[in-house]
């Protein structure tokens, strides 16, 4: 590299609003709603083994390359790959991983939004005192009321899209910071209240054993669990990358990671031990899918002692948790236009986010009135909806190939002396995560895709 760069869009103010930045994308829906409803549709014990070995042998050490390769470009995803590539002389081509990290952004947040908007309208459900003494069969109807109804989840949707572009369009740094140091420990707070209620119900340890004893997994399991391991940590498309090109020289990439990743899985296995106790003691399906969380925790809320006030702040704070994680999906894109569009990042905000809500449409509309239009892949994927074909083709696609490529960009076309001078770390610590990203990432993602087509 021939100068250091500076980032045009600022820095964070020390290493602790990284982390907490950084921690606000990671834990969102993918570790409360999304987890416990993968576990349950994939049977639980293995999958979450091999969740929980992905996280360690792909997801740190993807993590450590993309803060580190985000530090270095000091620019959006596709601008830091450029310029990254050129430094090392080395072919320009691979600006597409930038892209590629934008399109899977894009994506996700369309859905992304829906989820987030059953999240909101849970809040006033809550409120309402409508889960009061409440039945399985009753949030069961409860939750398949409101998903049949297109208009109520269009606007919650659209709700949800303007606040998140409001937020992005004032700029990532003001306003993050305080609302995940005081809101995060507040939400694992609650979930830990959520798991105590799970201890009363009698089937506590039916639920650990669900997630926790091994049994059977197929190939196309393991993918979801890796697919999850990238989606949960923000990885493989350039959230984190982004966010690591406003963290300043000094800090240490390694010690961050580790600690991101380490908050990550604590609340997604916690609020596995929330769920699935309730799910077992009210005779529910472990598998019944995306609506998991919203049939089991209104019982919860309605029948323990102060419910309805746990319920109202925990789907708040749910709330919340998406909006710090669809503000990374989208800063990638709005920092982009900003860099070469000289546009401002209301502008870009208003248009990426208004592209992005029309999208969502079709999520909004795969629940009700497009339910029964569905897709197959050969090979791929069968009967999927247009929102389970998005979050298949991005969660199982897009982010671990995105993955793939960074570790490959980062252990094999970087220069050794590049990588070493960014991680500032202990020569046994870099020498650990360079064998991990040179060999054992790039195999273990690739035999993982191999095996879900079956071709091993
Ligand atoms: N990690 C977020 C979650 O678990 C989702 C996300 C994926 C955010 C990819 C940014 C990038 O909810």
């Amino acid at each position: 590299m021939t100068e250091k760069r500076t980032s045009i869009h600022g820095q964070w103010t020390s290493r602790t609003v990284f982390i907490l930045a950084a921690t606000g994308s990671a834990v969102g829906l993918g570790n409360i709603w999304k987890f416990p409803y993968i576990t349950g549709e994939n049977g639980g014990g293995t999958f979450v083994l091999v969740y929980l070995l992905c996280i360690a042998l792909i997801g740190v050490p993807i993590m450590m390359a993309e803060i580190m390769l985000g530090r270095r470009g000091k620019q959006s995803p596709i601008n830091t790959m450029l310029a990254l590539a050129k430094d090392e002389h080395r072919n320009p081509g691979w600006v597409w991983l930038g892209w590629m990290g934008v399109a899977a952004g894009f994506l996700i947040l369309s859905y992304y939004s829906v989820i987030a908007g059953w999240a909101m309208s849970y809040v006033f459900r809550t409120g309402g005192g409508m889960f009061l003494g409440i039945t399985a069969d009753g949030a069961n109807s409860i939750f398949a009321a409101l998903v049949g109804d297109p208009e109520r989840l269009l606007a919650w949707h659209t709700i949800f899209m303007l606040i998140t572009m409001m937020v992005v369009a004032r700029g990532v740094k003001n306003g993050l910071e305080k609302a995940v140091t005081l809101l995060m420990p507040l939400l694992f707070a609650l979930l830990i209240v959520i798991v105590i209620y799970a201890m009363t119900t009698g089937y506590f340890m039916e639920g650990v054993r669900f997630l926790f004893t091994p049994g059977t997994i197929d190939g196309k399991g393991i993918l979801t669990a890796m697919g999850h391991a990238f989606f949960t940590l923000s990885l493989g498309m350039g959230a984190i990358m982004v966010y690591g090109s406003y963290l300043s020289e000094e800090y240490s990439i390694v010690q961050a990671s580790i600690l991101i990743a380490l908050a990550d899985t604590v609340v997604a296995l916690l609020a596995g031990l929330a769920i699935f106790p309730i799910v077992f003691a009210n005779g529910l399906e472990p598998g019944a899918g995306p609506g998991l969380i919203f049939q089991t925790l209104p019982i919860a809320f309605g029948h323990m002692q102060g419910g309805t006030l746990v319920g109202v702040v925990f789907f708040t704070l749910l709330m919340f948790a998406a909006w710090t994680s669809a503000i990374s999906l989208i800063e990638p894109a709005v920092a982009y236009l900003v860099e070469n569009k000289g546009v401002n990042r209301i502008y870009a905000s208003v248009w990426i986010g208004g592209l992005t809500w029309f999208v969502g449409l079709g999520t909004v509309f795969s629940f009700n009135i497009w339910k029964d239009k569905t897709l197959s892949i050969p090979y791929l994927f069968e009967n999927k909806t247009f929102f389970d074909t998005l979050d298949y083709l991005t969660a199982n696609i897009m982010l671990p190939l995105g993955g793939l490529f960074i570790a490959l960009f980062a252990a094999w076309v970087m220069r050794e002396q590049s990588t070493k001078d960014e991680m500032k770390t202990y020569p046994f610590i870099y020498k650990t995560w360079r064998f991990l990203v040179r060999f054992i990432t790039p195999v273990a993602v690739i035999i993982v895709f191999l095996k879900a087509v079956d071709a091993i």
